[in-house]
């Protein structure tokens, strides 16, 4: 049997905070900032997470049996994060419909992606997830890291990106450390394999879909063809950049050794919760 490192850090805290946001106001149709490319890519990201993450959350639970009582109450109190910030981007997707959206073509296309891994071995859920949820870690960071990228958006809605993001980075080692343990007596090369290919598809999956789900959000604005493209395209990969910024740490994913917390980044959740906590 191989030996199994969980690096995730020994005093790591993960904490569910029980949080509502932006349930006393409207939220205007362009809240970013009055940005069409803007409010259109968080709207097509938020569309995607409570279905997202209850897919997830079963994916993880289903390898809960048997794990280390400290990975057992991880994965526990990961399950009570997703849920909560499932509600949260339920309630938020729901203003985003007030004002006028149309989500359901987004939502549909979850429901798709997702059902291709139905009768796929529970595995390979645990595996989608654990690249999902590296994806989700790396997009917090870099959210926090750079108040670019929440510049000039309503004040609530900002707080609910940042306060998801604090948690995501909180939790990012939990499905990571339920594949390595549900993997355990696996090889390292077919590990690797496994791991890899799902990376992969998963990303070209993501950056496919979420591209398509801003346009087609961009589109119910009014804002289509060569216009709608280059402003996309420049929000996400040249200024503010977020694609561009998080390919570094995507990448790592792939060498040997890596753990998501590899990098601990913890000063940014403090920072963030101090931030949360003055309003
Ligand atoms: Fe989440
Ligand atoms: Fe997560």
């Amino acid at each position: 049997m191989t030996t199994t490192t969980l690096p995730t850090p020994a005093n790591l805290s993960i904490t569910p905070r029980d949080r509502r946001f932006g349930r006393d106001t409207a939220t205007p149709r362009l809240w970013h900032g009055g940005r069409v490319e803007a409010t259109a890519i968080y709207n097509a990201l938020s569309s995607t997470f409570p279905i997202g993450e209850a897919y997830f959350v079963e994916s993880v639970r289903a390898f809960r049996e048997g794990t280390p009582p400290k990975l057992a109450e991880e994965i526990k109190a990961f399950t009570t994060q997703e849920a909560i910030h499932s509600r949260e981007h339920d309630a938020f997707n729901k203003r985003a419909e007030l004002a006028g959206y149309d989500l359901s073509k987004l939502e549909e296309r979850v429901r798709e992606r997702l059902a291709i891994t139905r009768d796929r071995p529970p595995i390979v859920n645990v595996a989608a997830t654990m690249a999902l949820e590296h994806f989700t870690a790396i997009l917090a960071h870099e959210l926090l890291k750079d108040p670019r990228h929440l510049e000039g958006a309503e004040p609530e809605a900002a707080n609910l990106w940042r306060w998801h993001s604090v948690e995501e980075i909180e939790h990012k080692g939990v499905a990571y450390d339920t594949w390595l343990y549900a993997t355990r007596d696996w090889p390292r090369w077919k590990r690797w394999k496994v791991k890899a290919k799902v990376m992969l598809l998963v990303t070209r999956n993501f950056v496919v879909d979420r591209t398509a789900g801003s346009l087609e959000l961009m589109r119910q604005d009014g804002v289509t063809g060569l216009k709608a493209w280059s402003l996309l395209m420049t929000y996400l990969w040249v200024r503010p950049g977020v694609f561009r910024k998080i390919a570094g740490a995507w990448f790592k994913f792939f060498l040997p050794g890596f753990h998501p917390w590899n990098e601990d980044d913890r000063d940014l959740i403090a920072s963030a919760e101090k931030a949360l906590a003055e309003g």
